[in-house]
């Protein structure tokens, strides 16, 4: 990719932030993180235990909710 090519990077609602890689993302420690993966998909959530990488963490509370509608509407 060329320096002078827009990088792509999309939103997923109630997920991660997709990054076109590599990339090196700046903590706020200091610290530097490096990927050179293709796509690199960034925590929005906070619950990675991979963090600042997407681990799918934010999956559970998507399920949970889903699971409480579900309960939800049988009980009405
Ligand atoms: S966005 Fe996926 S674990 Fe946080």
């Amino acid at each position: 990719m060329s320096d002078n090519q827009p990088r792509t990077v999309r939103i997923v609602p109630s997920g991660p932030v997709m990054v076109q890689g590599p990339v090196r993302i700046e903590m706020p420690d200091g610290s530097i993180v490096e990927s050179d993966r293709f796509m690199v998909a960034i925590c929005a959530c906070k619950r990675s235990k991979d963090y600042p990488f997407c681990d799918t963490s934010h999956r559970c509370k998507r399920r949970a909710e889903a699971t409480a509608k579900a309960s939800d509407k049988r009980s009405a």
